[in-house]
């Protein structure tokens, strides 16, 4: 693809700031509920962690990696590149929708021992494992891989803000593939690395979000679902619309705009709440949202009808 085009599509498009949907799915697959630790990311997170880091990267990126592909094609790179430039390309393949170079790029560097290319390796990982033209048993293995590597990247630096979200998100991943009880206990370890990435970094407004769809998943999970809990667990995951409005309200104080599917779940818990006059204001903010990604396009589409069914209401 020429250089103009690509870089046409970073530039403007703040990429760096959207993140995929986590779609509540119940067990049965069913749209609009959830299986306990069970959230699905449909599309990308695409925030690598480096809030805003992928604005700097410059066409220089570019032409690195291209240099950097021919000098690793003559095999000396990888003793000498240095953790800091491969993370810089990291971040731009990402940030251009290079799903597969970028793994291809970091799988070099399965043995490392660096927790931010680790952490980066988990993420890769389960991009790939979210393309369609992935089959399910790829899926699988890059879904659990994509695990191994956000524990590694753990269990190298706890203090990495980054590697606590994926290994939430990885472990949420595999609830897919898991039964209803390891779901469930999985939930608390979500909540518990999702709370560390917040607390490590309070200004990521990804995290902040992550928990509140937490939040909205248990307080919408289904009766059944909360019987086979309370059979299994003292305390069964639970929440309330108002943590979650709180989580929704604290990412966009962090990072105002950053995401349409905040906006969107603002006024979805609004009207939770039966707050008609805050459900609307927030979803017309949704409405007003530049779409740039396919998700964008479908958050859109699901404020229109809400506000629609609004007005019919009132
Ligand atoms: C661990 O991560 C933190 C935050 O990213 C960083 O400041 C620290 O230097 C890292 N420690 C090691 C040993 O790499």
């Amino acid at each position: 693809m020429a250089l103009a085009a690509r870089l046409w599509r970073f530039l403007p498009l703040r990429r760096g700031a959207t993140l995929g949907s986590w779609l509540p799915m119940g067990t049965s697959g069913s749209r609009g509920q959830c299986g306990p630790g069970q959230f699905r990311v449909s599309e990308v997170m695409r925030n690598p962690g480096t809030f805003k880091r992928g604005l700097l990267v410059s066409a220089l990126s570019y032409l690195g990696f291209e240099t950097y592909q021919v000098i690793s094609q003559a095999a000396v790179v990888h003793a000498t590149a240095k953790v800091e430039e491969i993370l810089e390309q990291a971040d731009y393949l990402y940030e251009s929708g290079e799903t597969e170079k970028l793994s291809q790029l970091l799988t070099q560097y399965k043995e490392s021992e660096d927790a931010e290319l680790l952490w980066r390796l988990a993420w890769a990982s389960r991009d790939v494992a979210q393309l369609s033209r992935t089959s399910e048993e790829e899926k699988k293995l890059l879904v659990y891989e994509a695990l191994e590597y956000a524990k590694r990247a753990l269990e190298k630096n706890e203090s990495n803000f980054a590697a606590h979200k994926w290994y939430a998100i990885c472990i949420s991943d595999v609830g897919d593939y898991e039964g209803i009880k390891v779901k469930i206990a999985n939930a608390y370890i979500i909540k518990e690395h999702f709370e560390k990435a917040i607390e490590l970094n309070p200004k990521d407004a990804t995290s902040i979000h992550l928990m509140g769809i937490w939040c909205y998943t248990f307080v919408e999970m289904p009766w059944y679902q909360r019987r086979i809990a309370k059979m299994l667990f003292a305390a069964p995951p639970s929440s309330t619309y108002e943590e979650a409005l709180g989580y929704f309200h604290r990412a966009e104080q962090v990072d105002p705009n950053f995401y349409s599917k905040n906006l969107l779940l603002l006024g979805k818990t609004y009207l939770k709440l039966h707050n008609k006059k805050l459900a609307a204001f927030w979803l017309m903010k949704t409405k007003d949202y530049p779409a740039h990604t396919e998700e964008d396009k479908q958050v859109h589409t699901e404020a229109a009808q809400l506000l629609t069914s609004l007005k019919r209401k009132v």
